[in-house]
């Protein structure tokens, strides 16, 4: 059985939670995250690939997640081109996005919401200023929105794979900005892989916000991609998906079928209750 999860907000009550801490009762989990975050830039400093990985390197032999990221390209270039094409109902938004998101969606041009994908509005309230990050941005739906609330202060990327999906979302930003009555662009969108956030170009430490709206699950590499948003993120910062998840293993046939890959069920993380542990891969 597949349950579709909106984190969004279970993130949003412990962001809440969050401010209303003193900044001295804060200061144990700001110490004990950044000690984190220094044993990780350590490890990745040490980290010495193994040899298979050096030698998928060497050759020209793809590896499986090369064939996961050709295919869901593919299905997101060739096989869809509007939200109606979809065939199953799994990126599908359980609720209405608040009304704040609710106006700001009225200003979004129509092509960009035509060709929606996403499965909830991982967009929190309240980032006037601040930098969002959007992986697997599609046409742009949600940065556009993001784009809105963060304010000519604030600042948003996009990043995709997709080079259809991206030239949708950067071909009506000119026309949005001076919708919303601004001289300079804060919404930009960079081609690369979820991945691998370093070869985009986002520096570590400096974004405020990452949003995902259903993109982890198509992902052959989720451990890689919470890395790299770990990595991005500042100190404080907060990480908001929507996404979809499976309460039990996924059957090989069901992984297989390229469809519902494409449609963000196969890929589903797995999460799993057991008596001793608590699980998501
Ligand atoms: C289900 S759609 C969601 C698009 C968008 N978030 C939305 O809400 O409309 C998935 C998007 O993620 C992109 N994508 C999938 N896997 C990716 C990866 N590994 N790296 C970068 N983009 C990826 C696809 O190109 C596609 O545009």
């Amino acid at each position: 059985m597949l349950l579709i999860v909106t984190v969004v907000e279970l993130t949003r009550e412990l962001g809440a939670q969050w401010g209303r801490l003193t900044d001295e009762q804060k200061q144990p989990f700001v110490r004990k995250a950044q000690e984190d975050k220094e044993r990780y830039q350590r490890e990745m400093a040490e980290y010495q690939p193994t040899e298979q990985e050096t030698n998928s390197e060497k050759t020209d032999q793809k590896a499986p997640e090369d064939n996961v990221h050709d295919d869901v390209r593919e299905y997101y270039s060739k096989v869809l081109t509007q939200t109606k094409d979809l065939k199953t109902s799994a990126c599908t938004s359980a609720s209405k996005p608040h009304p704040i998101i609710q106006e700001a969606l009225k200003h979004v041009p129509a092509p960009i919401k035509e060709k929606f994908y996403g499965c909830g509005t991982p967009i929190p309230l309240g980032i006037d200023g601040l930098t969002v990050l959007d992986l697997g941005s599609g046409s742009g739906r949600d940065c556009y929105i993001a784009a809105k609330l963060v304010g000519e202060d604030g600042r948003v990327i996009g990043v995709d794979m997709t080079d259809e999906q991206l030239s949708v979302a950067k071909e009506h930003v000119d026309e949005y900005m001076k919708t919303l009555g601004r001289e300079e662009s804060n919404l930009e969108f960079r081609k690369g892989y979820i991945e691998d956030l370093e070869q985009t170009g986002i520096e570590p430490d400096s974004v405020d916000i990452v949003i995902s709206n259903c993109v982890v699950n198509l992902s052959p590499k989720k451990d890689q991609v919470l890395r790299g948003v770990y990595r991005v993120l500042k100190e404080g910062g907060e990480f908001y998906f929507s996404d979809v998840y499976a309460d039990r293993r996924i059957a090989k046939h069901v992984q297989e079928h390229k469809v519902l890959y494409g449609e963000c069920i196969s890929g589903a993380s797995k999460i799993f209750r057991t008596k001793l542990t608590n699980s998501v891969c």
